[in-house]
């Protein structure tokens, strides 16, 4: 399963939720002066890689022009799957951020931080001088930093601090508490560890039509079960 948009995304805190769906529908500005990027911490399963993913999709589709809006088959691709967010679009070209780089932190691990962050910053120092070509922003997904040291994490807590406003950082972690506290800062955070019942339901229920044979009470032992972890979700489901 993948959520096609940000109505399948089951945050723990419905503040947050409210928050992230400002964002994504423009009405608070994002990346701003004062946060730019978002830190995704929780639980394993619980849908934090796939959220950067689909949040880098909906933000350039916010800045995009009218004509590009509806030109378009909006997607995402999380190990090549192709989700589409616009399913009604699907007929159309697909379309992805221009400018969208995939860091994943335990298998680059500190020892190549500084590669790593010299690569950041060569992106962003390319998109100073052509623009960034059909994309409003470049896109950074640190995944599961923690597994950097904290002078890597130092490191690029520096770079996110000279960003421009066009590079937006998605973070994220299982362990909040390994992460710089000044990369805390500069995030606004967004828990992942498990949602309403009621929510995961619902989005179970779209993916899999057996699950018409079962009650709402009955399924509902099955996501609390999960703690919120889709993979167990998908795979509990999968065996009804
Ligand atoms: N909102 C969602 N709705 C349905 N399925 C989802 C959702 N989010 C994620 N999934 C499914 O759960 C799987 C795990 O998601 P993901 O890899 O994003 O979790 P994670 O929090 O990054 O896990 P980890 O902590 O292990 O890195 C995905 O492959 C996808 O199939
Ligand atoms: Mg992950």
């Amino acid at each position: 399963m993948l959520p096609a948009n940000i109505d399948d995304v089951v945050l723990t805190h419905s503040a947050e939720e409210r928050h992230i769906k400002r964002l994504v529908m423009g009405k608070l500005s994002f990346p701003n002066h004062a946060k730019s990027g978002l830190l995704l911490y929780g639980k394993y399963g619980t849908g934090k890689t796939t959220l950067a993913h689909l949040l880098a999709v909906l933000l350039e589709h916010l800045h995009a022009d009218d004509s590009d809006k509806t030109s378009y088959n909006w997607c995402y691709d999380y190990r090549s799957t192709r989700v589409s967010v616009t399913p009604e679009q699907s007929a159309m070209a697909d379309v992805t951020p221009a400018s969208f780089t995939l860091i994943n932190c335990g298998k680059h691990h500190s020892n190549s931080s500084t590669s790593v962050v010299q690569r950041i910053e060569d992106i962003s120092l390319n998109s100073l001088k052509y623009g960034c070509v059909a994309g409003s922003f470049n896109h950074f997904v640190l995944d599961e930093l923690d597994c950097w040291s904290a002078a890597a994490q130092a490191n690029l807590k520096g770079l996110i601090t000279d960003s421009p406003a066009w590079n937006i950082f998605y973070v994220t972690t299982n362990k909040r508490y390994d992460i710089d506290e000044g990369i805390i800062s500069r995030c606004i955070n967004v828990e992942l560890n498990g949602g309403e019942p009621e929510r995961h339901l619902r989005v179970l229920r779209q993916h899999y039509e057996h699950l018409a044979n079962y009650t709402d009470e009955q399924l509902t032992g099955v996501v609390t079960a999960s703690g919120g972890d889709w993979r167990e979700l998908e795979d509990a489901a999968c065996r009804l």
